[in-house]
């Protein structure tokens, strides 16, 4: 499988199609390690992962709100509470019982980004498109 973003995926935005392939990026590389996977320990591999996770959620979701913000998005409250929810998962994946599940937790966590590339990227995230061009 290869997670790659297209073209017809950008919200005219470059910097924020820059964050969104970086998180296909991340997806990719999870997938990579799913599919050779095998007896070695992956804990601190899946911990860097988590870690790496938890910053891009936190910058890029705070880049796009503000970034809505500014051009007075109508729809941002909602756009906010989607944003919560896809960290809370993300918070509630973390503290599961990594260690005695590994591939299990690399299973979920590519579940979790392919999840949020098709739920909100490609429909959320597509539907301020339009106002941000009206922006310029
Ligand atoms: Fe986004
Ligand atoms: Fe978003």
């Amino acid at each position: 499988m290869i997670l790659e973003w297209k073209e017809n995926f950008s919200v005219n935005n470059k910097d924020i199609d820059e964050q969104h392939k970086k998180l296909f990026e991340i997806g990719q590389r999870i997938y990579d390690s799913i599919s050779t996977m095998n007896s070695y320990d992956r804990y601190d591999e899946i911990m860097e992962i988590f870690s790496e996770l938890n910053e891009y959620v936190k910058f890029h979701f705070k880049f796009e709100e503000e970034l809505l913000e500014e051009c007075g998005y109508s729809k941002l409250e909602t756009h906010k509470m989607e944003h919560h929810f896809f960290m809370k998962k993300l918070e509630r994946e973390a503290n599961r019982d990594i260690e005695s599940s590994q591939k299990e937790t690399l299973v979920r966590l590519i579940n979790f980004i392919a999840d949020w590339i098709v739920q909100h990227i490609l429909k959320e995230d597509m539907a301020y498109k339009e106002s941000l061009m009206m922006k310029r």
